[in-house]
């Protein structure tokens, strides 16, 4: 049976929006704590653990793979959740099928994990994570000594029968992607000997980060645009604790909203500000908008600062290709904006956005030109003409189960003429649970349709 339809409303509301919002953990460094804290020995504690659907699937997986998670009451941020660990090798086979929901991250690194631990296990997902590619994974991880099946174009479900004694790998990742490395880095933690990987591109890297902060040696060389990773195999991953900062790639929603709402000033803070991820504020800093960070700091290793945002006029830009790895979650709100901007913006090498959540490039392109912007792909490119004045809006846009384009359509139906409606704001809780109730709080006038 098909999951109920949520459809909402978003039209500009009367006053500006203001006030502070604080953002949900970060989900890249969520899933990843979980996933350590699985494979360290002793008790991890997490604060500021998003608690959206795609990391509470990671939280049953690891429970299902024999870790004890838990949290203190109600799970939400700030509480604290426990990870007891079995240690590198130590997980057990689950007895059910592993459910990861929407969640390509999850599953490509659980993948990585399952692959050098002796057992059997299968794994699905929700629509949109069963088109997805698995291939990326399964290739490299097959080397390693571990055996899969899964549907035709390797997608899921799919069956795993982990190496018994893991070869190291050594892969040099064909397309950016910090999945894939993450998933051969994950799989060379029960591998003996030295796992190689090399990356074309920097891509984020809170697996090393986090790696070394549960006491993996992990050494790392720029080469060029991208990095060359080594991982010693088989090291005693010990329990750590982590702080996990709000999420760049949500703080983009309010940000953007605040950027194109007249009159708004909006403070969010404890924002990630790790260089690999922080490419749309690049892009917003070259249109002209204002956004300020101060009171910058490390927070669990990880930088973050506190971002004051106020609305204003924006320009057109043209967004290199090699940024693109450091924003590939947030090109479907920057292209909200760039729709509000005056002149044409062109953001160029967006391949990997077609196998997002959607395809977010065609969905993306869809949600603009439903609701008054010309438009284009060519290519991989992406095309957006503005006209500095706001487009007419009064459009559907079909959410695809994709998270991030129906936050950016109900952020983009804040500042149009007439209000944007999406299909299906349902899968916002994949990843930025009460996210309507805080834009509200803000003054956004969001609804049921
Ligand atoms: C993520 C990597 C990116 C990103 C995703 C989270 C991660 O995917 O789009 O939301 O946590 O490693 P790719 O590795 O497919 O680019």
């Amino acid at each position: 049976m098909n999951p109920p339809h949520h459809p909402y409303r978003s039209r500009r509301s009367a006053s500006a929006l203001t006030g502070t919002i604080a953002v949900p953990g970060d989900k890249s460094i969520s899933h990843r704590a979980l996933m350590f804290g699985a494979l360290a020995v002793g008790e991890t504690r997490i604060t500021g653990l998003l608690t959206g659907e795609d990391v509470l699937r990671t939280a049953a997986a690891m429970r299902a793979l024999g870790a004890d998670v838990t949290h203190d009451a109600d799970g939400t941020h700030g509480e604290v959740w426990r990870v007891s660990g079995r240690g590198i090798g130590g997980l057990t086979e689950p007895e059910d099928v592993l459910d990861m929901g929407n969640s390509g991250t999850a599953a490509r690194l659980l993948c990585g994990i399952l692959a050098s631990h002796p057992l059997f296990a299968v794994m699905t997902g929700d629509g949109s994570l069963r088109r997805r590619p698995m291939r990326r994974v399964m290739d490299p991880l097959a080397a390693c000594g571990a055996r899969f099946a899964a549907r035709d174009g390797g997608r899921l479900p799919l069956a795993i029968e982990g190496a018994r004694e893991a070869m190291p790998l050594d892969y040099r990742v064909p397309v950016p992607s910090a999945q894939v490395k993450s998933a051969v880095l994950l799989a060379g933690l029960n591998a003996r000997g030295t796992t190689r990987v090399e990356e074309p591109e920097a891509t984020r890297d809170h697996s090393e980060n986090m790696l070394r902060h549960f006491g993996a040696t992990v050494r790392v060389e720029v080469a060029g645009h991208g990095r060359i990773i080594e991982l010693d195999g088989q090291p005693e991953l010990k329990a750590a604790d982590v702080v996990v900062p709000s999420d760049p790639s949500s703080a983009a929603f309010p940000l953007v909203a605040g950027l194109l709402v007249p009159d708004s000033r909006l403070t969010i803070p404890a924002v990630g500000l790790n260089p690999l991820r922080t490419g749309l504020f690049a892009c917003l800093a070259e249109m002209g908008a204002n956004v300020a960070v101060r009171n910058r700091r490390l927070e669990g290793g990880e930088p973050v600062g506190d971002l004051d945002v106020s609305a204003g006029p924006l320009r057109a830009i043209d967004v290199p290709p090699e940024r693109a790895p450091s924003m590939i979650d947030e090109y479907p709100v920057l292209a909200v904006a760039a729709a509000f901007a005056q002149g044409t913006t062109r953001m160029r090498g967006l391949k990997e956005l077609r196998v997002k959540e959607s395809d977010r490039l065609s969905a993306t392109a869809a949600m603009l030109a439903a609701n008054g912007v010309r438009v284009e792909i060519e290519g991989d490119d992406m095309i957006v003409h503005g006209t500095g004045s706001p487009p007419a809006g009064g459009g559907s846009v079909a959410t695809h189960m994709d998270h991030r384009i129906a936050m950016s359509a109900l952020v983009f139906g804040l500042a149009t003429t007439d209000p944007v409606t999406v299909d299906d704001a349902g899968f916002i809780e994949t990843s930025f649970p009460r996210f309507i109730e805080l834009m509200n709080g803000l003054g956004a006038d969001i609804r049921p349709a």
